[in-house]
């Protein structure tokens, strides 16, 4: 294997349902720089740079030579133009105003550790899972994906922000392809894909600029009213804000919980001893989730930042301007870190991950997320009986950053 390609590698389709010993090889080169990127891949550095103000993930520091493309990235034409595109959400901005858009985004949802809306949410959640459960034929084969793991995140965000549930058809193609869009695509021309990618952006803000303009006429009690007519102490958003943050919301909210649960469910059925322990103890999916996210993460490298400095590293020098790819997959299984990292172990008494990033970026949804998946992983292993995987490894997205299966086929005796 020659160290050269091991990027092109890990995003090779064949590769998607294990990298995990590509990633080992990457770490043996915690700062490699292949295809005219920076990639990193040991905790300590990505953990590092994550909390580095020299790192920048604002658009317009980006460059292009690695040919990739990002999600939020703008054609400098488009940015002049104006009007017809979206600005960059806040997950693709620089504190200050990163930090003002978040701030304001916060206000609707509830300080980071405690979000009145996640605890408002609660029983909603409950139900929702009961539901869907309730809805599976229990007697044949079962795909835990369409079935389950894509609809509850889909109808959770949909309540939260007040997106009409039936309208998931016109969104998850536009959703889609911005999720593909985060890959990384070295030594190819991102003209297509940035094409397709600036469209589906455009199409999902012209959708919602429908539902916000109706929201502004007649609010709710849901996100996109409250953030629609804000007005406290760091202002209000401009309507193009609104649009990004709450694109930025829908597609977040939803692409990445699809792959936690998904993810949780075929590691328990590859553990069977700790899905019967979680059946006896729901209580075990708070620390089972949080190992999850280690081990299984659905976001496995935080895509493109760029340094606005040399930056010396791991006895390394990463030029102003380079692009940087942080391998949080493989930071989260580093030995120098985690004891055993390629064991699940839901006992593991440290186990701060970088599944949800670090630093200003840090998951914004992180509570719901980790809510979400814990009263899905307990209702699941409580309900269904005698669970069993019929395809092992299942069939997965073509996705390698939001890496997941796109179906995962179970059979069981019964639902309860
Ligand atoms: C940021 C992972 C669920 C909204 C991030 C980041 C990661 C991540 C790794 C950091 C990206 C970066 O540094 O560039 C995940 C995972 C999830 C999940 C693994 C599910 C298991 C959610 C949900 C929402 C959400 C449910 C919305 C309700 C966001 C937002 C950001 C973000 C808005 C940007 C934060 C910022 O730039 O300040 N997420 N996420 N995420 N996530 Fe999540």
């Amino acid at each position: 294997m020659t160290q050269g390609s091991l990027l092109r590698q890990i995003l090779r389709y064949e590769n998607r349902h294990d990298p995990y010993p590509l990633y080992a090889e990457l770490r043996k080169t915690p700062v490699l720089n292949e295809d005219d990127a920076y990639v990193v891949s040991t905790y300590r550095e990505v953990l590092t740079l994550l909390h580095d103000p020299r790192v920048s993930s604002d658009t317009r520091n980006m460059t292009r030579s690695a040919g990739i493309d990002l999600q939020d990235q703008q054609d400098p034409q488009d940015q002049q133009e104006g009007e017809a595109t979206l600005p960059p959400s806040f997950i693709r901005l620089d504190p200050p105003e990163h930090d003002r858009l978040r701030r304001l985004t916060n206000t609707s949802f509830g300080p980071p550790h405690e979000p009145h809306r996640v605890h408002e949410m609660r029983g909603e959640l409950g139900a929702i899972v009961s539901d869907l459960i309730g809805g599976i034929d229990g007697t044949g084969r079962i795909d835990l994906v369409g079935q389950f793991s894509y609809p509850f995140p889909v109808t959770v965000i949909c309540r939260l922000l007040g997106v009409p549930r039936e309208d998931e058809s016109r969104f998850h193609g536009w959703a889609d392809t911005l999720a593909a869009s985060l890959d990384p695509m070295p030594g190819e021309d991102p003209t297509e894909r940035n094409r397709a990618f600036q469209q589906a952006r455009t199409e999902l803000g012209m959708y919602l600029a429908g539902l916000i303009e109706e929201r502004r006429r007649n609010p709710q009690k849901d996100m996109l009213s409250e953030l629609a007519t804000l007005n406290g102490p760091d202002g209000s958003m401009s309507t193009m804000e609104l649009l990004s943050t709450a694109a930025l919301l829908l597609v977040a909210g939803h692409e990445t919980t699809v792959n936690l649960i998904t993810n949780g469910m075929l590691t328990l059925l590859r553990n069977p001893q700790v899905l019967e322990r979680l059946r006896a103890d729901p209580d075990l999916s708070v620390p089972l989730v949080e190992e999850l996210l280690r081990f299984e993460p659905p976001v496995q490298l935080v895509p493109n930042r760029t340094t606005l400095a040399d930056i010396e590293i791991a006895g390394a020098t990463i030029p102003k301007g380079a692009s940087l790819w942080l391998v949080v997959a493989a930071a989260n299984r580093d030995p120098l870190r985690f004891e055993d990292p390629d064991r699940f172990d839901p006992d593991r008494e440290d186990v701060r991950h970088l599944g949800f990033g670090s630093g200003v970026h840090s998951c914004f949804g992180a509570p719901l997320a980790r809510l979400e998946a814990q009263i899905a992983l307990s209702e699941l292993a409580r309900r269904l009986v005698n669970p069993r995987l019929l395809e092992d490894p299942p069939e997965y997205r073509s996705n390698a950053v939001l890496r997941g299966p796109r179906h995962l086929p179970i059979a069981c005796d019964d639902i309860r």
